[in-house]
């Protein structure tokens, strides 16, 4: 079977590296296209190194843009690969603006598509995410769901279900735990092997959050109110840290650094007191690390981190920031369980799937 894998930004390129390796094992032809959403070497190839993925086939260079102009850049830019390339089926990735962009262009080519992290939604179309997750969930022909919520959220949205290959497990969690123990030993950040240095990892990027000054500004006040507590490391991405800048937001004592490589944040979340976040996969890698997260958003497309992990939602509000914040100090945090099919193995589960696929 003739496989083109396509990605494009950071939170990807941990969900293809297990699908790719498990596929390499039955024999297809894999092609891989980086759309070049992100470009940086610390978002970017930094991350195929460490997860050992092959350089891109292809990559076309897209770069930052707005929504419209990158997602039609990406469609303008792909179309002639595909038509050139001739897959068998195209399988992208969790929710960018790259994976919108390749599903629209694989179903007006007649292209069969397979959407890994399928069925997620957070209810919330306010959120690009969100609306990427919809519309590619609508033109994918297989879609592989990591837990039960995504089934039911595509049976409910009327997805036929012979498309739906049910909780075939989570992908990101295939490389975390492929990699945990070579994180574990990576030195980060001058934290030596077993330190007991207690930290707050924070990670913030979600336009809700940093593209407006006052919420931007309650949100590093909260943080440094934190620091008060324990040291707090945030590894700032190139969109937070151009807007601290931009609205002249003092970070004080908070560790500001460039993105950190995937090795280095997954040693970091493993030994963090807590993680502050709005991201989504952050909330999924400490639900498995038992980590406490506390989510600064109201909702969250990942329900089960909140229903059977680690993840509390703090939403914008300093007072239950403080109030979660005080149950971790003083020993008290949420305890989670390992959700269902979180074991390392949802990568080869899929490529079980595409073998029996009988159309491909
Ligand atoms: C994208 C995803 C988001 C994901 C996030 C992870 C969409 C709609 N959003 O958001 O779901 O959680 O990636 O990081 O696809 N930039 C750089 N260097 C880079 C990449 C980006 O400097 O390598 C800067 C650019 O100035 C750009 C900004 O970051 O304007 C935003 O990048 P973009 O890819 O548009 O969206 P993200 O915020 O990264």
């Amino acid at each position: 079977m003739n496989v083109f894998h396509i990605v494009g930004a950071r939170p990807n390129f941990m969900k293809v590296a297990p699908v790719m390796n498990a596929l390499k094992t039955r024999k297809h032809v894999q092609t891989l296209i980086h759309t070049g959403q992100h470009y940086d070497a610390n978002m970017s190839d930094v991350f195929f190194e460490q997860l050992c993925i092959p350089a891109p086939d292809v990559n076309l260079a897209v770069g930052t843009g707005s929504h419209a102009r990158q997602t039609a850049e990406i469609m303008t830019r792909l179309e002639p690969v595909l038509l050139e390339g001739k897959p068998d089926i195209v399988l992208v990735y969790g929710d960018v603006n790259s994976t919108v962009a390749s599903a629209l262009v694989c179903a007006k080519l007649g292209v069969r598509v397979g959407h890994v992290e399928a069925g997620l939604r957070s209810f919330d179309r306010s959120m690009p995410e969100e609306i990427n997750r919809l519309v590619t969930d609508q033109l994918a022909d297989m879609l592989f769901t990591p837990s039960e919520d995504g089934d039911v959220n595509l049976q409910k949205e009327g997805i036929p279900a012979e498309r739906i290959f049910l909780g075939v497990g989570n992908v990101m969690i295939d490389s975390l735990v492929k990699l945990l123990p070579a994180a574990r030993r990576h030195n980060q950040h001058g934290l030596p092997e077993g330190s007991a240095e207690r930290y707050a990892l924070v990670t913030l990027h979600r336009p809700a959050n940093v593209d407006n000054g006052i919420i931007l500004k309650r949100i590093i006040q909260s943080l440094l109110e934190v620091s008060q507590d324990l040291s707090v490391i945030f590894p700032a991405h190139p969109r937070t840290r151009k807007r601290i800048a931009d609205f002249g937001l003092h970070a004080g004592q908070l560790q500001i650094v460039d993105p950190l490589s995937y090795l280095e944040f997954l040693g970091m979340q493993s030994r963090a007191t807590v993680v502050i976040t709005d991201s989504g996969g952050v909330q999924e890698e400490t639900t498995y690390l038992g980590v406490p997260c506390l989510t600064l958003r109201e909702n969250t497309e990942r329900p089960v981190t909140v229903s059977l992990g680690t993840n509390v939602l703090v939403g914008r509000d300093p007072d239950k920031l403080r109030s979660e914040l005080s149950r971790v100090l003083a020993g008290n945090a949420k305890k989670g369980t390992v959700p269902p099919l979180w074991d390392g193995h949802a990568g080869e589960r899929i490529a079980v799937l595409l073998a029996g696929s009988t159309t491909c």
